[in-house]
């Protein structure tokens, strides 16, 4: 039998107060339904479908997933309605497994269990867990007299419930598998007679041991696993647990990290080992890190290529960027895109650059911009260099040749090229190609006033 996934994600979200969707809420930098879905692609299924509702659109264009069966649920009627639209398109002959949007954490290898259990007795499994505060959950109802031990009854919505059953503390998860005939025939007989006046897919249970069927049940062990998203409280301890679980990858893979609570892994990201992740360090996109690097706090790396025994130090930006092995950043710089940081070569503090290549061994230690520039090997740009990279209208680029020595608070108006082995005296303006091997400076001449004096104080 092959499975189909049906994925719930129409509902509003209310508690969140939010505009956006719920599902589209962000967690460890991707929607929340990304994270659901990429856990139903890793199941092997055959087909899986989204219903959605609240948001329209925006579902569907945010995850832009050709493979998707998207199911519009026009009204949310209730959990039961809208895996009853699904229905329609899925394969008689395959096992279908109820997912939510918004239980972002499920493990693959705990639907795989219970796809199997629904599969092996060909009948409903439900994914249940024993909680010490069950609160709103749906109680599962066992045939023993307290209900607590026994096959499965039923499952009894907690608004709907007894005060005998509310004492139950093992919970319907919310996860379902089942064969897609019997759920489909089961889903037709719903009716809206409940506390909410909604479809409840949860009333299959009765109808299933009412038919003749034993339910299955597995049972999860790590509560994180099956906890839904109703809040932003929920949504940010949610990202703590998701935030600490990428920090322990990473410390496995040989990163030393000062403080796993301050570390937010937003995308995928490889490193090497022995590296040093001091505090506050963001990493965004897809980074590649690669062995004894070392970042200092409050880093930013988005869609960053490190090489090995790179230093990082505090308060520095990288985007987009290549920094080669042996080179250092920061503190305070800013790379942005398209920057690649040639071996050994240095960035110092308060320096911006972009778009620019500096190779081996150069230098841009102090409070400079470079834009648009090719800067060759072993280079010195002193403190203050700017590239006039822009004239208002066209980006230009500035070429550096190697070994050129390029003094303090210059700025070099691009299109411009500073041939090999020259020096640019401190403070010139440059506005025409500095020839190789010589000195060019503009500068006007020193002079000094010797009668002059201070203003002095109007009495
Ligand atoms: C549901 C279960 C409850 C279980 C709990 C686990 C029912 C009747 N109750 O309750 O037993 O303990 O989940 O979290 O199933 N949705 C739709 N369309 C709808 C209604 C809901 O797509 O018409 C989606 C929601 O977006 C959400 C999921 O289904 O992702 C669950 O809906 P929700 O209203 O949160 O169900 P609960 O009341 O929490
Ligand atoms: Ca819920």
């Amino acid at each position: 039998m092959s499975l189909e996934i049906v994925v719930l994600a129409a509902g509003k979200g209310t508690r969140m107060s939010s505009n956006i969707p719920k599902v589209l809420h962000s967690l460890g930098g991707q929607p929340l339904l990304q994270h659901v879905l990429k856990c139903a692609r890793s199941t092997g299924a055959a087909a899986i479908s989204v219903v959605y509702g609240h948001g329209g659109d925006d579902v569907p264009e945010a995850i832009s997933d050709p493979s998707i069966r998207w199911v519009l649920q026009e009204r949310q009627l209730g959990t039961g309605h809208a895996v009853k639209l699904a229905m329609d398109q899925a394969d008689g002959g395959a096992i279908v497994l109820v997912m939510y949007g918004d239980i972002p954490l499920i493990e693959p290898e705990t639907l795989a269990r219970l796809v199997a259990a629904a599969r092996q007795d060909e009948t409903l499994a439900i994914l249940t867990i024993e909680l010490d505060e069950p609160g709103a959950y749906g109680r599962i109802v066992r045939e023993s007299g307290d209900g607590k031990t026994g096959d499965v009854k039923a499952i009894v919505e907690s608004r709907d419930a007894s005060e005998a059953h509310l004492g139950i503390r093992e919970i319907n998860t919310g996860f379902m598998a089942a064969p897609r005939n019997l759920l489909a025939g089961w889903l037709n007989r719903l009716d809206m007679n409940n506390s909410q006046g909604e479809y409840y897919l949860t009333d299959i249970a009765a109808m299933a041991v009412a038919d003749g069927h034993h339910i299955a049940t597995h049972s999860a062990t790590d509560p994180w696993e099956v906890e839904g998203i109703n809040s932003r409280v929920q949504l940010a301890a949610i990202e703590r647990v998701l935030q600490i679980r990428r920090a322990e990858r990473l410390m496995a893979c040989g990163v030393t990290i000062a403080d796993p609570a301050r570390v937010d892994i937003r995308g995928g990201c490889i490193t090497g080992r022995d590296c040093f992740f001091d505090i506050n360090l963001v990493l965004e996109g897809n980074n590649t890190i690669g062995s004894n690097v070392r970042i200092g706090p409050n880093c930013v790396l988005k869609d960053a290529e490190i090489g090995d025994n790179v230093e990082i130090y505090p308060n520095s930006i990288i985007e987009a960027s290549r920094i080669e092995s042996n080179a250092s950043v920061g503190p305070f710089a800013r790379i942005r895109p398209g920057t690649v940081l040639g071996d050994g070569a240095r960035i110092g503090n308060f320096v911006e650059t972009k778009k620019t290549c500096i190779g081996e061994g150069s230098k841009v230690n102090h409070l400079s911009y470079i834009g648009d520039s090719d800067i060759g090997k072993n280079v010195n740009i002193g403190a203050g260099v700017i590239t006039c990279n822009y004239d208002g209208v066209n980006k230009n680029r500035t070429i550096v040749g190697d070994g050129a020595f390029v003094g303090s608070d210059c700025q070099l108006v691009a299109p411009v090229e500073v041939g090999a082995g020259a020096s640019i005296g401190a403070g010139t303006t440059l506005t025409r190609d500095a020839p190789a091997e010589q000195l060019t400076l503009s500068r006007s001449p020193l002079r000094t006033l010797r009668k002059w004096r201070r203003p002095v104080k109007k009495t």
